[in-house]
C-alpha cells in the first residue's frame, strides 16, 4: 500500500512507535518556533532542564504578541529572549520584524522538515511541505533540547481540491467554506493533506492561508504537497537550494476524503464568534462596518495586501470606516513601500500598523463599543479584539477592501467599476535581515532577567486521594482565552506565573482565581473542546498554580490536554449525562488510588459527587503522558528522568 506525504514524513522522522492510527508515535524535530508570549516560558523552563545548547537543526524566537513596549515589562521579556536565544544557538527576530509564521515562512521554513512551535498556527508552512505542529512551550523546550516530540498518530484525510478558483474566491475562502462544512472541531485527530489538480492553480501565499487555519479546524497540521509554484517560491526568496519534491504516493489511503470544488466557491465571511459560522457575504451584505483590518498570520503577506492596494488605488475608503494594514512581516512592508503601494494605501484613508499581532489578540485598534469589525484575521472568539460583546467577521482582504470602499459588508462582485485584482506574487523578496539576529551573530551578555520574569512553579507528584469542590462550572468550547486572556494588561505578566494566575478564567467569573486559592485543591467542570484556541500553556499553568487537580470535561482541545499533562493536572472525560447534574460548588472525589490508578493504566475512575451519586470519568493517556502526570508533569519527570540515568 503507499504512503501519504504525512506519512512520508513521519516515517522519515519517527524514533518511536507505529504508524497506526491512534498510536502514540514519537518523531524527530528539524526546526522549532516559538513567540515571546510563550517564549519566555520555554526558555525558562530550557533553563530549568540544565540544557545548554539547542539541538534542532534551527531554532527561532520570534517577538510579535506583544511588541508594543508600554512599560519596561514587555521590554524586559524581549531582552531576556533576545539574551536567551543568544545564549543558547536560536535565531532572534527582534520586535516589529513581523508574526512569527509570516517571517518563518520567509526565512526558514522547508519542506520535508519537522516543525514544533509554541504556537496554535504553527502549521501555517505546512502550505510549503512542512509538516509543522503546534504545542504547548514546555513540548519545545524538550524537543529543543533533542527529546522526541510525542503524540497520537492522527488520522490522514485528503482534502480533494478541484477546478479553480472564480472571480474574487479566494484561498480565505477555500478554508471558510470547509470551517462551514466541518465546524470548529471538524478536524480534531486529524491531519489535513491536500491533494487533487485544484492545488496547482494555488501559489505558497495562498496555500499558507488554507494551512494557517488548519488551526481553527482544530487539525493536528494541515499540508500541501510541493511542486512548481513551491519551487518558485522558494526561488524568489533565493532558497531554491531547500526545494525537495514531495507528493503522496498514487496508490495512497486516506481515512476520509473531502471534495472541494473551487469553481463552486463565492466571496465568504464567518460572523461573530466563531470562526465556523460561515455564510456567503451576500447574506449580511449591507451591515454597516465601522472597522476594517487587513493583517495577522493568516492573511498579512504582501500578497494579502497588494490586492487591497490595487482596489484602492486613487481612491477613498468611506467617511464611516476606519481601515488599518498591518503587515505579517517587515519584509512585506519594507516591499510595499519600495514599490509605492504604502504611499497609494496611505492616500486613500488607510493606516498602517507595525507588523505584529496586536489586533489580533486585542492589544491596539480596539473596535469602538456595539460596532462591527471586518478582519481578515482567523479568529473571531468574543472579546478578543479586546472589547467584551465585539462583532467581529473575518474575511479575504478583497472582502475587507469592499466594505472600506462602501462603509458596509459588501460582496465584492457588487462593486461598480473595481474589478478582481486578481493574486499577484512578489517578484523577488528582497527585504532586509537587519531584524534577524543569527545565533553566531548574537550580542554576548548572558542570561538577563528584569523583576517581572520568575521561576517557573513546580508541582509536587499525584497524591493518592484527589477531592475538591467543583470550582467553576462551564459550557463547551471555552478558549484558551477565557482561561488566560491575551490581552496587553494581562499578558504582560506572562513571565510572572503568581500575578498572571490572578486573571485565570476572570473572564467566566472574576472571583474564580480568589476561591480557587482559598480552597485546597479542587476541580473545572466543562463541556466539550474544553482549552481550544492558542497553544498557551499558561492556561494549564495557572489553574495548576492556584491548587486545582483536574479538569472533568465532556472533551478537550488536543494541544491543551497535552498542557495539562504537563502541568500534572488530571484531564477525565466525563459523559453529557454527568456534566449535567454536576453543578459548580458540588464536593469531587475521585475515589480510587489516583495516584497508583495512573501509573497501572487505569482509563476509569470512579467520579463520586456530595457523597450521594457515582459517575465515571475515563482518561484516554499513554503510558508516557501517565507517568508525567503522576511525576507533577513533565518538568518534574524529565528532571526525574535525568537524574535517574
Ligand atoms: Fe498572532 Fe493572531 Fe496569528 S496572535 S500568531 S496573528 S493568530
Amino acid at each position: 500500500m503507499g504512503k501519504t506525504l504525512t506519512e512520508k514524513i513521519l516515517s522519515d522522522h519517527l524514533v518511536e512507535g507505529e504508524l497506526e492510527t491512534g498510536e502514540e508515535i514519537g518523531i524527530e524535530i528539524d526546526q522549532v518556533l516559538t513567540q515571546d508570549t510563550t517564549g519566555t516560558l520555554v526558555w525558562l523552563q530550557f533553563e530549568a532542564l540544565g540544557l545548554d545548547e539547542v539541538q534542532t537543526e534551527l531554532a527561532a524566537q520570534y517577538c510579535d504578541h506583544q511588541t508594543y513596549q508600554f512599560d519596561f515589562k514587555n521590554s524586559d521579556d524581549h531582552r531576556f529572549l533576545r539574551s536567551a536565544a543568544g545564549t543558547f544557538g536560536a535565531h532572534f527576530s527582534r520586535p516589529g520584524n513581523g508574526i512569527c509564521h509570516q517571517v518563518h515562512k520567509e526565512r526558514f521554513a522547508a519542506p520535508g522538515k519537522t516543525m514544533l512551535g509554541s504556537d496554535s498556527h504553527t502549521p501555517t508552512p505546512g502550505g510549503m511541505g512542512e509538516l509543522a505542529i503546534g504545542s504547548g512551550g514546555l513540548d519545545v523546550a524538550v524537543a529543543m533540547g533533542g527529546g522526541p516530540y510525542y503524540i497520537e498518530m492522527p488520522e490522514v484525510v485528503s482534502v480533494r481540491l478541484e477546478g479553480e478558483l472564480p472571480e474574487w474566491a479566494t484561498a480565505k475562502d477555500v478554508i471558510l467554506h470547509l470551517l462551514g462544512e466541518l465546524s470548529v472541531k471538524g478536524g480534531v485527530g486529524k491531519v489535513l493533506e491536500y491533494t487533487g489538480p485544484g492545488i496547482e492553480s494555488l501559489s505558497v501565499p495562498e496555500r499558507t492561508t488554507i494551512t494557517n487555519m488548519g488551526t481553527e479546524l482544530g487539525a493536528t497540521t494541515s499540508i500541501f504537497p510541493t511542486d512548481d509554484n513551491t519551487k518558485e517560491f522558494l526561488s524568489r526568496l533565493e532558497r531554491e537550494d531547500e526545494y525537495v519534491d514531495l507528493s503522496a504516493d498514487d496508490d495512497a489511503e486516506y481515512a476520509d476524503e473531502i471534495v472541494v470544488d473551487l469553481d463552486d466557491l463565492e466571496p465568504l465571511i464567518a460572523t461573530p464568534s466563531m470562526p465556523d459560522n460561515v455564510v456567503p457575504v451576500s447574506e449580511v451584505a449591507g451591515t454597516d462596518v465601522d472597522q476594517v483590518m487587513i493583517g495577522s498570520c493568516t492573511n498579512g503577506a504582501y500578497e494579502d495586501i497588494l490586492p487591497a492596494a490595487k482596489m484602492l488605488e486613487g481612491r477613498e475608503i468611506d467617511k464611516r470606516t476606519d481601515m488599518i494594514i498591518a503587515p505579517g512581516s517587515k519584509q512585506s512592508s519594507e516591499l510595499l513601500a519600495r514599490e509605492g503601494w504604502s504611499a497609494e494605501l496611505m492616500a486613500a484613508g488607510v493606516n498602517f500598523s507595525e507588523a505584529t499581532c496586536g489586533a489580533c489578540i486585542g492589544i491596539g485598534h480596539v473596535p469602538a463599543s456595539d460596532s462591527v469589525s471586518l478582519r481578515t484575521f482567523n479568529r473571531n472568539f468574543e472579546g478578543r479584539s479586546g472589547i467584551e460583546d465585539d462583532s467581529v467577521y473575518l474575511c479575504s482582504p478583497e472582502v475587507a477592501t469592499a466594505a472600506a470602499l462602501t462603509g458596509e459588508i459588501t460582496d465584492p462582485r457588487d462593486l461598480d467599476d473595481v474589478e478582481d485584482p486578481g493574486f499577484e506574487m512578489a517578484d523577488v523578496y528582497d527585504g532586509s535581515t537587519a531584524d534577524l539576529i543569527a545565533p553566531d551573530n548574537a550580542v554576548d551578555d548572558g542570561l538577563v532577567k528584569g523583576p517581572n520574569i520568575g521561576d517557573v512553579p513546580l508541582k509536587d507528584p499525584l497524591e493518592s486521594h484527589l477531592g475538591g469542590p467543583a470550582l467553576l462550572k462551564m459550557d463547551d468550547n471555552i478558549t484558551t482565552d477565557h482561561i488566560i486572556p491575551a490581552t496587553q494588561d494581562i499578558l504582560m505578566y506572562r513571565s510572572n506565573i503568581p500575578k498572571l494566575s490572578e486573571f485565570t478564567l476572570s473572564r467566566v467569573d472574576e472571583e474564580f482565581a480568589q476561591r480557587a486559592l482559598d480552597s485546597d485543591g479542587g476541580f473545572l467542570v466543562a463541556g466539550e473542546n474544553y482549552g481550544q484556541g492558542s497553544s498557551r500553556e499558561h492556561a494549564a499553568l495557572c489553574p495548576m498554580y492556584l491548587g486545582v487537580e483536574g479538569v472533568l470535561a465532556q472533551s478537550f482541545a488536543r494541544i491543551h490536554k497535552a498542557n495539562l499533562f504537563n502541568f500534572g493536572l488530571l484531564p477525565l472525560e466525563i459523559d453529557e449525562d454527568t456534566y449535567g447534574k454536576i453543578d459548580q460548588g458540588d464536593d469531587i472525589e475521585i475515589v480510587d488510588d489516583v495516584d497508583e490508578a495512573v501509573r497501572s493504566g487505569e482509563t476509569e475512575f470512579t467520579i463520586r459527587v456530595n457523597d450521594d451519586w457515582e459517575a465515571t470519568g475515563t482518561l484516554k493517556a499513554s503510558e508516557r503522558e501517565r507517568e508525567i502526570l503522576a511525576d507533577g508533569g513533565k518538568l518534574p519527570h524529565t528532571k526525574a528522568q535525568q537524574e535517574g540515568s
